[in-house]
């Protein structure tokens, strides 16, 4: 990972979204979605430890192993300098997939979807007063038991070293005792969008984009 700089993004420039929910709530399917309707970047906490646990002469590559297969939540400065280092390098280089994505990300203008991310009060206080205040939350409520078999699924082709039964077990319990309360701070100072995942795909990304464009309007912002 290289150093950092500890640049801070201007909210009124950059707008970032949280998504949270719980392991298997849907966080990533449905981020994908939101991608190609609002000319987001998405950002997968997750996806970014792997792939730096994965990189050759990574310093952090044993650490974050651990703490993905144990369901623990990686130290914040890791995951940060990772978010930091993923925004900077998407608003040097815009995507442009649409007419809109060009105008919405011109003039160092950005918009990111942040998933899995923050996971733990720490994380939450550092980014926003530190790298980025975020916009809302948009938080998958689903039970466990939906969640469960969608993890199990997955974990027949993911490869994942969480997606099994005792791991998955550790992460429940992490999301309700270390992230939630995350969820319920933000819930406090009303920015919370929540949105039962419990259905399909498809049913639960019409409700996301009602919510999504019903929050924007409510902020006075262009989806
Ligand atoms: O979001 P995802 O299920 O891909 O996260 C996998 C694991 O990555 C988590 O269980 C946790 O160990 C780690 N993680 C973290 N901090 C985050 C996001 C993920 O430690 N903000
Ligand atoms: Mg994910």
């Amino acid at each position: 990972m290289a150093p950092t700089q500890e640049v801070r993004f201007d909210s009124s420039q950059v707008t970032v979204i949280f998504v949270l929910g719980g392991p298997g709530a849907g966080k990533g399917t449905q981020c994908e979605n939101l991608v190609k309707d609002y000319d987001f970047v998405h950002l997968s906490a997750g996806d970014l430890l792997r792939a730096e646990q994965a990189r050759e002469g990574s310093e952090y590559g044993q650490l974050i192993a651990d703490y993905i297969k144990e369901g623990k939540i990686v130290p914040q400065e890791v995951t940060i300098a990772l978010l930091r280092n993923a925004m900077k390098a998407a608003l040097a280089s815009p995507p442009s997939n649409t007419p809109s994505a060009a105008s919405k990300w011109s003039d160092g203008r950005g918009r990111f979807l942040i998933d899995g991310f923050p996971r733990k009060m720490d994380q939450a206080l550092e980014f926003d007063s530190k790298v980025c205040e975020s916009r809302f939350v948009l938080f998958l409520r689903c039970t466990e038991e939906v969640m469960l078999e969608r993890l199990l699924e997955r974990g027949k082709t993911s490869g994942r070293t969480d997606d099994n039964a005792e791991s998955i077990k550790k992460r429940f319990r992490t999301f309700e005792e270390t992230s939630m309360p995350v969820v319920e701070y933000y819930g406090k100072e009303g920015k919370v969008v929540e949105v039962d995942s419990v259905e399909s795909k498809e049913a639960v990304y019409r409700q996301i984009k009602e919510a999504m464009d019903g929050t924007f309007k409510k902020l006075g912002q262009e989806p």
